[in-house]
Order: C-alpha cells, then structure tokens, then sequence
C-alpha cells in the first residue's frame, strides 16, 4: 500500500514536472535583489513530504534556492513558540491586498501590519525574535535545522548581503513602524537578521519537509510539538488568506489550499492532515509569485482532489 501511494506520487509528480515545462520562459526574477536577478530561469522541482513519512520529488527537487518569503512561516512559528498570542497584538490577521512590501496601509492603520506575510508584519516577528535570541540572524536557520534533524541547509551569505545592501524599502517600512512604537529593536540590527532569514537555501524536499508540522496539527515528526494545534491551523488559516500577498485570493480560488510564496520562485502548500507539497521555478508574475511553482500546485490540488473546499469522500 505504502510502496503503491508512493509509485501513484512519483508518476503524478513527473507529469507535472512534465506539463509546466512550457511555463519556465515566463515572467522574470527579482531584480531589486542583485544576486537572485542572475538565476536561471529554465529551472523547476517538485516535492511531496507525507505525515506518513513519504517524500518524493521530481525534477529539480534536490536543488538548494532562496526560501526568501517561505521562512517568514518558520519565523512566525518561532516567534508564537516564545511570544504565544501576545504577537496578535503587534500584527493583525487580515490580507493586505497590496504588494508584500507596501507601505500604503500602515500610516492609517498606525503601524500595524495586516498580517504577518506582509514584509511588515514579518519585520515585526523578526524585532520579537532579535528581542529573544543572541544571534536572531541565526534562530530561523537553527529552527529549520531542527524540523530536519539535520545541520545541512546554510544562509546564502551572498543574497543576504546583496538584499541588505538594497533593503532601503524594508529599512523605510521598520523606521514607520519604529516611530508607531511597534518595532523596537535596532532597525538595522532587524534588517540584518531579516535578510539572512530570507537568504536560507532549501531544495523543495527539504522545505516539504521542514514545513510537515502544518500539516500534522503542530506535531512535526520525529521532533514532536511545535505548536499547538490551534496556532498550527491559524497559520493555516493565515497562508490561505494572506500567503500569496494581493494574489491570495486568486490561489485560493485556483489552488484551494494553504500555500506560501516567496520571490525565489518557491511556492509551498499544506494539504491538511495528510502532507506538504513545495515546487519551485524562478520566474516570477507581477505580484513576485512563480508562475511555474503555482501552476505546478494547482495541478497536484486539481490531480488529488485535495483542496480544502471538497467535500470528504463519502461525506455527502
Ligand atoms: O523582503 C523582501 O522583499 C524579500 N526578502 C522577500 C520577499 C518575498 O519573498 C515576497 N514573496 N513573494
């Protein structure tokens, strides 16, 4: 049975690796941020991790990229682990419907970001984890290590720099905050662990992998609770709406799952109770989403009848 899922998945994960191939040429890459402008695009991977303990991948699913928004999910799960709710007083839980780094909003909203996701509310959860750790540019990457069990994943020291070398809008949008009271660290010592968090270099099996406890109701396996399964499902819940930035609401309605995004092409999604699906192509829409990785995911939504909305097999 076991060795049969796996076979189904490897064919079904082949096939789209096949299919999306037409898409690689498309969209570009983020060029605000030097040292990802000269990745190529004509790259794609897919991974499936399993709370049964499977993972398969196709394509290019071993090759490391750059997580860059993918780690504000680790990054939020690290800050509710030390901060609990207190965090929910520092960020809300709405989607912005703006682009990620948008300061728009937060002039009327007195420097509270929408939602965590957005660079503002990420550099929010970033200011909490400088508040607790000795080395914050390190506690997301020590984190990931942990979920893996393994000390393999590093910091592309390269893309940390290039992007704190051009992280003008980010150091614009942590000074508003800043002078609302919601950011209260050292900007510059934020940024720095914030660019390093973004600049963590994860293949699609690894980040499957590490992202498996939001699929299992907080529990990540072989490690045990990382979260409660109520602040597990309300990451959930907060990547379905919020996850995509102002596309949110067009992937929920393509792809019906959980998914998160980040501009170096990764697009990772939660099948809840049953497993982690991540795909990665560089080429990026105008919202900075892969246009590959979530096409990609929205064939295994539609291929596995798993969006969240279906109805359960026998349940009508
Ligand atoms: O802060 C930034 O602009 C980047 N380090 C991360 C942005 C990102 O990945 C947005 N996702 N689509």
């Amino acid at each position: 049975m076991r060795h049969a899922m796996q076979h189904d998945l490897d064919t079904l994960l082949r096939t789209i690796a096949a299919d999306v191939q037409p898409l690689l040429g498309e969209g570009g890459v983020a060029e605000y941020i030097p040292a990802l402008a000269r990745v190529p695009r004509a790259q794609f991977g897919i991974a499936v991790a399993t709370v049964g303990g499977e993972c398969v991948g196709a394509g290019e699913c071993d090759t490391r990229f750059s997580i860059q928004s993918l780690s504000k999910l680790f990054a939020l799960t690290l800050a509710l682990q030390r901060e609990g709710d207190a965090l929910w007083r520092r960020v809300a839980r709405e989607p912005s419907g703006t682009p990620f780094n948008s300061l728009v909003l937060l002039e009327r909203e007195r420097g509270i970001p929408r939602n965590p996701f957005v660079n503002a509310g990420a550099l929010v959860v970033t200011d909490v984890l400088c508040s607790r750790y000795l080395q914050p540019g390190r506690a997301v990457l020590e984190f990931v290590h942990r979920l893996l069990g393994e000390t393999g994943v590093a910091i592309d020291t390269e893309v940390a720099q290039s992007e704190r070398a051009h992280s003008d809008r980010n150091a614009a949008i942590a000074h508003f905050m800043r002078g609302f009271d919601n950011l209260h660290g050292d900007v510059a010592e934020v940024l720095d662990a914030y660019c390093a968090q973004c600049a963590i270099a994860m293949s699609c099996r690894e980040l499957a992998r590490a992202a498996l406890f939001l699929a299992a109701d907080g529990r990540q396996p072989r490690v045990g609770e990382v979260l409660a399964p109520l602040a597990a499902r309300r990451i959930n819940a907060l990547m379905l709406t919020c996850g995509a930035y102002d596309a949110a609401g067009d992937f929920a309605f393509r792809i019906g799952l959980p998914t998160k995004t980040g501009v170096g092409g990764g697009v990772l999604a939660i099948v809840p109770g049953k497993l982690c699906v991540c795909a990665w192509a560089p080429g990026l829409d105008a919202n900075g989403n892969s246009i590959a990785a979530a096409a990609a995911i929205e064939r295994f939504a539609a291929a596995t009848g798993s969006s969240i909305f279906a109805a359960p097999p026998g349940g009508h």
